[in-house]
């Protein structure tokens, strides 16, 4: 099997504890441990005081489970497996495909959704948000998607990165395209419960179809990703016993702590919940006020639901990458590019579930003025008075700046000379009309296997790789940067003497080229076994 490395995760490692100012995370603060405990009632309180630290049950705590199935209508603690949401994609995907399998994937998406399928040499169509129309998934573009080796539908709502949420009768739509051609579907979670406007929850698949895996978890709604819990609940028992076999081979149980902090949580999801709902609508309409005074740089599909957003980077010139590159080097502010979610470069994630987001978007705020006034930002050294973790790579040193004589003439701004019509205003396609279009992955179709393979429970995981393989790259890497935040915003001064611009935490080439895959086990031989002569194929 063969991953390609997680791009979001890599990108976000470098600087989610080292630089200062976050923009970008999908999660809400995490929650101090004497906070959480603070919440627990008795009996939670009692388990916490009395815990052993052995091993837990493998399936996850029965009280535990039970609290899960009591947040859907159809399901009991047995439909319920413990363990984190991120294996739980991988274990669940092992699951339920094999090679030469057809996969229908959202996207963009969170890349392990479709990559763990594409290692196991499936095909992957993708089902791809309409930006045009509120990054808007239509459910007769999936029904087109499906074919007759479709087996699973992979989708996630509320929406990450675009924050979308389908209507009641989009998700009714989508979830009968699944029972029409019984595809199992895969349902990812995650920020449910994080509804802009409750009234549009949706009801979680596994309480609408009897082949739905519903993934959720502790770290986006709770502020409890250090926990590292989540769950499926499915009513299909085949699947969740082979998923709770699986398991076996990576976590085999849960955290006994983090079983007792998930439970308590829980029992106090509302007012969590409340609190983290109450941020994310106040980050987000601190956001929209932001996009509103940057019409000529970013045109946005407001969220409806979750944490995060994905805006549009409007000047042509201008890449997502740079853009991120210089806001983390220059003002120690952490945006993802969309090219992390192989989704071209034209756009940037907001993440909307962190106290600090005001603080940290006047900082960008400031970073973008300075730019467009072509004043030199001087706020790396913020990133070095961060306090790194011991682990994390050394900032470069920066030469303290000399005071400039005078300040440097300010350039005009790019409002001072706007375009007729602004580029931020009107319909979407009057503001895409200039913009790049976005790139659609090149997905080339694996040749059907030529024989029928054995069920999944006779088909050994170490045969699997035996197979011809059908890897297909998803999409083009990034293109090479060639604009620079200064090209699109043409104001670039003179940096005084010994300050580097672009010196900082990003490595080079990061975004160039392709990256070296992770291999977990050694490749099959390139070989294929010679075919058996004819006449002997039932011997
Ligand atoms: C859509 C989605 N699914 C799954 C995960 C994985 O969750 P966890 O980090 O709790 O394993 C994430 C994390 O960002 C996510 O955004």
């Amino acid at each position: 099997m063969r991953l390609d490395p997680f791009k979001l995760e890599r990108y976000l490692a470098q600087y989610e504890f080292s630089a200062p100012h976050q923009l970008s995370c999908s999660d809400c603060d995490g929650l101090a441990l004497g906070d959480v405990l603070a919440l627990a009632g008795d009996e939670t309180r009692r388990l916490w005081d009395d815990l052993r630290l052995g091993y837990t049950e493998s399936s996850g705590h029965p009280l535990l489970r039970a609290e899960i199935a009591g947040q859907y209508t159809d399901v009991g603690e047995d439909d319920v497996l413990v363990a984190g949401p991120q294996e739980l994609i991988f274990v669940v995907t092992n699951c339920l495909v094999r090679n030469g399998d057809h996969v229908v994937c959202t996207y963009p998406a969170y890349q392990s959704l479709y990559q763990v399928a594409e290692s196991l040499h499936c095909e992957v169509s993708f089902w791809e948000a309409d930006e045009r129309s509120g990054w808007r998934f239509d459910p007769e573009v999936l029904a087109s998607l499906v074919r007759p080796s479709t087996r699973v539908l992979v989708v996630n709502f509320p929406h990450n990165p675009t924050g979308y949420l389908p209507s009641r009768d989009e998700f009714d739509a989508i979830v009968e395209v699944a029972r029409r051609h019984d595809l199992t579907l895969l349902c990812d979670e995650m920020y449910r419960g994080l509804e802009h406007d409750e009234a549009q929850r949706l009801p979680a698949a596994v309480d609408l179809y009897e082949h739905a895996v519903s993934l959720s978890g502790m770290s986006k709604v709770y502020g409890l990703a250090g926990l590292r819990v989540g769950w499926i609940a499915t009513r299909d028992a085949r699947l969740l016993k082979r998923v709770t076999g699986f398991k076996d081979y990576t976590s085999i149980c849960s955290s006994a702590p983090s079983e007792i902090l998930s439970l308590i949580a829980l029992r106090a999801r509302v007012q969590i919940v409340e609190r983290h709902l109450a941020r994310v609508r106040r980050n987000r309409d601190v956001l929209a006020d932001f996009i509103d005074t940057y019409a000529n740089l970013f045109a946005w599909n407001a969220p409806r639901a979750g944490t995060v957003c994905l805006p549009r980077v409007l000047p042509e010139t201008l890449s997502a990458d740079d853009l991120c590159r210089e806001a983390v080097n220059d003002a120690g502010v952490v945006l993802v590019p969309s090219s992390v979610f192989d989704y071209g470069d034209r756009h940037v994630r907001f993440g909307l579930g962190r106290e600090a987001f005001p603080d940290a978007l006047a900082v960008f705020d400031r970073f973008l003025d300075a730019k467009l006034r072509g004043v030199p930002m001087q706020s790396s050294a913020a990133i070095v008075e961060s306090p790194a973790p011991p682990a994390a790579p050394a900032p470069p040193e920066p030469a303290a700046p000399p005071e400039p004589a005078a300040p440097p003439e300010p350039a005009p701004a790019l409002d001072a000379s706007p375009p007729a019509e602004p580029v931020g205003s009107g319909s979407w396609d009057d503001r895409l009309a200039s913009a790049d279009a976005v790139p659609k992955p090149e997905v080339e179709l694996a040749p059907e296997p030529d024989q029928e393979l054995p069920p999944w429970e006779d088909f050994p995981p170490s045969a699997k790789d035996a197979h011809p393989v059908a890897s297909t790259p998803l999409a083009e890497p990034a293109a090479a940067l060639s604009a620079t935040v200064e090209d699109a915003l043409p104001l670039e001064p003179d940096l005084p003497e010994g300050v580097e611009r672009g010196a900082g935490l990003l490595p080079d080439g990061f975004f160039d080229g392709e990256p070296e895959p992770l291999i977990l086990e050694p490749e099959a031989p390139v070989d294929e076994p010679a075919p058996p002569p004819p006449g002997d194929q039932d011997s």
